[in-house]
């Protein structure tokens, strides 16, 4: 990863870390039950980069974003969950209030990048998951003092380098999640590179709208249809789409469906059988791309196509 600064380099850029004081950039954007967190996967990435900058005598200084606040303090993305379970797995490292309390964060504001590293010594930008946006807190920092990438940052971009330039084949992509709009860019990128794609999750849905099934209640984004529909037409790739649905009924009731959810259900995992034809693919595949969930997998009753994607064959649960 030569054009990416390290850990290591930073240390070099600053002489030594001990007493500095550095920003680490995290994606601590956990999902929430009320104060609950219900998957701390996100937390205990970051504790890499965090013990090895405490190992070196730095002074941690934790931010993220969690939630989408909309630029103003909302309780309900306060950080205190996630301050509580980092104090108990980083005594002693800081976490700044959420970032998208402040408008600046969204807005790419140069003075609230100036607040953020005010006191700061360096920067390091591990929150791989929203590196993505081009916010204050992920370009503003390293402006104005050395930087890194922290070791999962720098871990993806190695992985992911090596799948684009040279993956053992074949090499097939999983999507899902619930965010289309955000994954369409590189659904068309992957499929130049990929032999198959399999596409889950609630992003789903706006596929199956798009070509012509009845969802239900199911979340969708009307505005990406087109889109979903041109990618669809214009590949000679094989893309999988679910070919059944769990998901609950008007009166609240888990249920299996085919692809024509009735009026009300709410489609919420991949069905078996689309689990069982996506563990194929998968095990057919030399290389495996696996951005975001199958179903809502916080929900125990919507976890099983996450999980037999992952181990194909083990069905069921
Ligand atoms: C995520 O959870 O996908 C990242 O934290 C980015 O969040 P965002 O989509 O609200 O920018
Ligand atoms: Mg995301």
């Amino acid at each position: 990863m030569a054009e990416i600064p390290t850990l290591e380099d930073l240390e070099r850029a600053l002489g030594s870390l001990d007493g500095k004081r550095i920003l680490v950039r995290t994606d601590f954007n956990v999902p929430l039950e009320g104060d609950r967190i219900t998957d701390d996967f996100r937390i205990r990435a970051a504790l890499p980069t965090i013990e090895w900058l405490r190992d070196r005598g730095a002074h941690v200084v934790t931010a993220s974003h969690l939630g989408r606040p909309k630029g103003k303090p909302d309780p309900k993305y306060s950080m205190d969950p996630v301050r509580a379970r980092l104090a108990e797995l980083a005594p002693g490292v800081e976490l700044l209030e959420n970032l998208r309390y402040d408008a600046g964060e969204e807005g790419n504001d140069d003075a609230f990048v100036r607040k953020l590293v005010d006191g700061i010594d360096g920067y390091v930008n591990d929150a791989f998951g929203a590196s993505h946006r081009a916010h204050a807190s992920i370009v503003g920092p390293p402006k104005h003092v050395p930087s890194a990438a922290g070791r999962l940052l720098q871990r993806e971009v190695d992985v992911l380098l090596g799948m684009r330039n040279d993956p053992a084949r074949p090499f097939v992509a999983i999507l899902g999640g619930a965010k289309v709009s955000d994954k369409l860019g590189i659904i068309s990128a992957l499929l130049e590179i990929v032999d198959a794609l399999a596409i889950g999750g609630a992003m789903c849905f706006t596929f199956l709208a798009a070509q012509g099934d009845p969802i239900g209640d199911s979340l969708f984004e009307p505005d990406q249809g087109d889109t979903c529909k041109r990618i669809l037409d214009g590949t000679s790739k094989s893309i999988h789409l679910p070919s059944d649905i769990v998901g609950l009924d008007r009166n609240g009731t888990v249920q299996t469906y085919g692809t024509r959810l009735p009026e009300g259900a709410k489609g919420l995992d991949i069905g078996p059988g689309t689990a069982a034809q996506f563990g194929d693919v998968v095990i057919e595949a030399r290389t495996v791309f696996w951005n975001g969930p199958m179903g809502m997998f916080e929900d125990e009753r919507f976890a099983a196509g996450t999980r037999a994607v992952a181990h194909p064959g083990a069905w069921p649960f």
